[in-house]
Formats: C-alpha cells, structure tokens, sequence
C-alpha cells in the first residue's frame, strides 16, 4: 500500500477529477478527506471511500475563503495527527465563451478567486501543516495555462498563475521537505464540461479535436496525481505534469 500512513486532502474531491483521486488515494491506504462546496455530492464521495472498504471523510470547504481552507487544514491534522498530500483541485470553469470586453468584471473576478486565490490558500495552510515533516502539495493548473482558446480569458489567467504559484511555492518549501507540483490536463469527461454535452455537433466536434478523438478520462487523471503524491515522484517537483494526450504538444 503506497499511501499507508498518509493523510491527503482532495479539495474539488466531490467532482470528476477530484473524486477519481480521492479513491485512488483511498485504495493506495491513504486516510482522504474529500473537501468541496458542494456537501451532498461530497458526503456522497466519502461514503463511497467507505463501502469500498477506503477511509475517507468529508470536509465542507469554499476555496475562496482563506479562513474556510486553513480550517479545513487544522480540523484535518487536529483529527489525524498529520496532513502528507494536500491536492488543490477546486476550479471552475467559469461562464465561458466571453468576448474581453464583455466579460462582467465580478465574473472574472469570481474565477480567480476560486481558480487563483483557492489554489494560494491551500499551499499556505498546507505548507504551515507540513512544514515540520514534510509532504506533497499537488495543484491542479490546465493545458490552458500554456495555449490559448478564444473567450476564455479568465480561465487562462489563473491556470497560467498556478502554474506560476507552483513553481514559486516549490522553490520557497523545499527547505521544508515539501514537494510542489502541478497536472495540466486537457479536455476531460467531467461536470466541468457538461456545457458542451448537450449539443451533439458540439461534443463531437471538440472530441474529434483531441489527439485520439477521444476525451481523458478523470480516472486517468487520477493515476497522474497518485504518482506525483507517491514516494516514487520524489524527485519531481516545481514542475507541471501534462496528462493531455499530446493535446498541448502540437498545432492544431
Ligand atoms: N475537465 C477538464 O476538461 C479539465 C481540464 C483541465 C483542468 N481541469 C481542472 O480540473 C479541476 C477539477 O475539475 P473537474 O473537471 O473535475 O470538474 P468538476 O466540476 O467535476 O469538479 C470541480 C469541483 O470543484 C468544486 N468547487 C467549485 N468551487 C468551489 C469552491 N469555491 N470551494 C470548494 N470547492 C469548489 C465543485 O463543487 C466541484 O466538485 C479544476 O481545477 C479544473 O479547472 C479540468
């Protein structure tokens, strides 16, 4: 078992990519507390963790508030002695398909203060649980941070910051043993996507747009962030992993 011993939190943990992650952990002996907003579908996580034969619990948490975050981080180790893998997941895509000048300030602003602000106060109050023995901060950043899509101006900015934020936090915490990295998925069959599934012609065209015509999937996401978490990552670090199927790689 990879993660015997191990306390992780997964915020985000009620969605796609966040949820595959938490069991993931879970199965690997992780102690997992699956933290999101949204309480029934992350209750619904946990309890999933548990009739697998996992341990998990479920922390409510809002991203954008640094005192909901360091909260959830003091609750955790005030209840398991530790925290070791601290996966800032939490994002949204926002309302999308907006031209610049159109953007309502408020929802640029609403983006990065879950997408931005969310992923800074996780590796802060991480980091303070770490600091005396160590650990793994693992955000979750987007092909978007490094191309970019027409109207999605928001989403960009602040995938393209946490990346940024990753590279900083690794260079300021590796005196602390912590280790700091970030996924780059693309197109992902998740919630966060669900705008574009009701349209057929839509959904298909995107899919074809993929490397393989094919969307990831959150599963394969997860296995990404269990390596990244596990000791056979140890020397990765400061570094965004890409788990896109090459989708930043080429022109298209
Ligand atoms: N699905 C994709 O194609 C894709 C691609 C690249 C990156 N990502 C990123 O992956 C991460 C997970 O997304 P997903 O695809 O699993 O989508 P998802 O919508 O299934 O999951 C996102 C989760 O974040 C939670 N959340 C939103 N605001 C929050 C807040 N203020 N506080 C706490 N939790 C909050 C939601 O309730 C939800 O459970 C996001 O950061 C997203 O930007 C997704």
């Amino acid at each position: 078992m990879r993660f015997a011993g191990k306390v992780a939190i997964v915020t985000g943990g009620a969605g796609g990519i966040g949820s595959a992650s938490a069991k993931l952990l879970a199965e690997g002996g992780a102690e997992v507390v699956v933290a999101d907003i949204n309480r029934d579908a992350g209750r619904a996580v946990a309890a999933g963790i548990v009739e697998a034969g996992g341990r998990a619990s479920f922390h409510a948490v809002d991203v954008t508030s640094y005192e909901s975050v360091s909260n959830m981080v003091e609750d955790t180790v005030t209840e398991f002695g530790q925290l070791d893998i601290m996966f800032n997941n939490a994002g949204v895509f926002g309302d999308g398909q907006l031209d610049l000048m159109e953007i309502p300030i408020e929802e640029y602003q609403r983006t990065v203060h879950i997408n931005q602000d969310g992923i800074f106060y996780g590796i802060r109050a991480a980091a303070l649980a770490m600091k005396n023995r160590g650990g793994v901060i693992i955000n979750t950043a987007s092909i978007y941070a490094y191309i970019a899509d027409r109207k999605q101006l928001p989403y960009h900015a602040t995938k393209a910051a946490v990346v940024g934020m990753t590279k900083a936090a690794a260079l300021d915490l590796a005196k602390y043993n912590i280790r700091v990295v970030a996924i780059a998925p693309s197109m992902i069959d998740t919630p966060l996507i669900d705008r574009w599934r009701a349209d057929e012609r839509v959904w298909n065209s995107i899919r074809k747009s993929q490397m393989r015509q094919q969307f990831g999937t959150p599963e394969e996401v997860a296995q990404v962030v269990a390596f990244l978490a596990s000791d056979e990552a140890s020397f990765v670090n400061g570094h965004a992993f890409f788990v896109d199927d090459g989708a930043a790689a080429f022109k298209r």
